[in-house]
């Protein structure tokens, strides 16, 4: 498979590895309600995600992300501190300005490649991600999509339209289109699956009942097809009416078909008897709804416009460059996640993941939750926060989220652990580096924080100086043969002891594995 090479690749494709795990801190101030699930997150999206991890990791049904298209004009700043003196020359700088300035794809690709991997980690192994995109990445996102995901689970690229007037005064062309590109985590998944629409009225009002059918509405398809089987016939209903499939075609169906479908009455020759001959197609035979197509209208899902204008109403100014519609977003929802499932907005501006989540549970009564990450101070405060508060007062939802900061690193520069990181914390980050999935909080019980594969984990954490594996705590461990670890500053048991009880010790901070 061809993959795709950059300057600085090399540096960044294991650099979430290196991401420090922070802690995020709930800032009660800025949340509304309590215990809603739903989480709005201040802060750069590379360390949110990872401080997500533990909590989250593989769990998240949808992820929709809007990231700077690298248009040349977005003045966005690439600021990772990737270990690579090559990329420590750019951090910091504005990206190119100029859409000439080759280097600014190359930063792209840095800045999205380890978002990416620790994105494509939180997803449950049925869900997707569905990127929006123009011409200047889309080229190179596919490529990096199709190397991290794996090229087969590659779902759509979406053609938006966003905008419905044309610009003469454009170069070449009037764009009037973004991508939105679909990868599934794993297509295989037998739960893998891309939602019905639900039908429209104009999809409806094709169907008429000009014979006053009892089936009800009804609409017609031709008899012949480009292609099929090489028998063709002619055919002679018994009006007299003579059938055979126009020149370079075949029938659609067998004349068994024909036959019964004519003794039923679902064979239509127009209002006069004379036309054509056409099968009847019911709509009570439809399905629920309709298979998404692979371009969305903005009559169907909104423009650009439609976008200011929702936030036009929420903000009396308008507070936001370059919002979503919520219909779109609805959208990709709707056929992405189940009623009780979480999505994702990394780069989530205005908010308007979260809105369209809240108006998508409104409207079908689901309790999906949110989560969304802004890393601009004023926008994730003043827009993003203040819209989902406006819009949860305006149309009295009862959910509300947690507003949180991302704190220190949980390690500090010597190694230690940050003394702000409590018990339940520590456990779950422990819990999630030796297994890689997340801890089941309800089965806590004081240093037991869980169990996976046969093994039981403990943790020794309460004061410093005082987080000691001792004969005492042995005690209370049961003989029952499964194999222990146990997490604590020092061991005062002998090793042959801890043999006896199947104990692996696990000294805090050394052996504490970094994500
Ligand atoms: C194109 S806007 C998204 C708009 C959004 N879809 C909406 O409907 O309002 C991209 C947003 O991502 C934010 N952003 C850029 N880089 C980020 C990062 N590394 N972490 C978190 N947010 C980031 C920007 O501040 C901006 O608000």
């Amino acid at each position: 498979m061809p993959t795709l090479n950059w300057i600085g690749k090399e540096a960044v494709v294991n650099h979430d590895k290196e991401v420090p795990f922070k802690l995020l801190k709930k800032v009660k101030s800025q949340s509304v309600g309590e215990n809603s699930h739903n989480l709005i997150i201040h802060g750069d999206n590379l360390e949110a995600l990872k401080a997500l991890m533990p909590y989250y990791v593989g769990k998240i049904k949808c992820i929709y992300i809007d990231p700077p298209y690298n248009t040349g004009n977005e003045g966005w700043v690439y600021n990772d501190k990737v270990n690579s003196p090559k990329i420590k020359k750019w951090l910091g700088k504005v990206v190119g300005n100029e859409p000439t300035d080759l280097c600014r794809h190359d930063k792209w690709l840095c800045m999205m490649y380890p978002r990416l991997k620790l994105l494509r980690d939180l997803l449950r192994d049925d869900g997707a991600i569905f990127i929006s995109i123009d011409d200047n990445e889309h080229c190179h996102l596919k490529m990096i999509l199709d190397e991290m995901f794996g090229i087969e689970n590659f779902v759509t690229n979406i053609i938006w339209q966003k905008k419905y007037t044309q610009s003469n005064d454009a170069k070449y062309f009037s764009s009037t289109h973004d991508f939105i590109v679909c990868y599934a985590k794993n297509i295989k998944n037998a739960d893998f699956k891309i939602n019905l629409l639900e039908r429209t009225e104009k999809q409806n009002a094709r169907y008429k009942n000009l014979d006053n059918d009892p089936r009800g509405p009804w609409m017609t398809q031709p008899l012949h097809a480009k292609s099929g089987n090489d028998k063709t016939y002619t055919f002679t209903f018994q009006n007299g009416v003579k059938w055979k499939p126009p020149a370079g075609t075949f029938p659609r169906y067998s004349l068994d078909t024909l036959r019964k479908a004519e003794m039923n009455g679902e064979i239509w020759f127009g209002a006069k008897g004379t036309a054509v001959p056409r099968l009847k197609k019911y709509l009570n035979e439809m399905k629920d709804g309709v298979i998404p197509k692979t371009i969305w209208l903005y009559d169907e899902v909104g423009s650009n416009d439609d976008a200011k204008k929702e936030l036009k109403n929420v903000f009396d100014d308008n507070p936001f460059a370059t919002p979503k519609p919520t219909k779109l977003l609805k959208t990709i929802f709707k056929i992405s996640s189940g009623k009780d499932d979480i999505v994702l907005d990394s780069f989530a501006g205005s908010g308007t993941a979260g809105h369209s989540i809240l108006d998508l549970n409104k409207e079908d009564g689901g309790k999906r939750k949110f989560i969304l990450v802004e890393m601009e101070d004023d926008i994730a405060k003043n827009i993003t926060a203040e819209r989902i508060r406006r819009v949860c007062k305006t149309n009295e939802y009862s959910d509300g989220f947690e507003y949180c900061e991302l704190t220190k690193p949980l390690f500090d520069e010597n190694g230690q652990i940050e003394k702000e990181c409590d018990f339940n914390q520590f456990a779950t980050y422990i819990y999630f580096t030796e297994t890689q999935t997340n801890i089941d909080k309800a089965k806590i019980n004081k240093n037991f924080i869980g169990e996976y594969s046969d093994t039981h984990f403990y943790l020794i954490y309460k004061e410093k100086g005082k987080n000691v594996l001792t004969k005492t705590f042995l005690r209370q461990l049961k003989k029952d043969g499964a194999r222990k670890i146990v997490y604590a500053d020092r061991c005062m048991v002998d090793d042959d002891i801890l043999e006896e009880y199947n104990i692996v010790f696990k000294q805090i901070p050394y052996e504490v594995k970094v994500y």
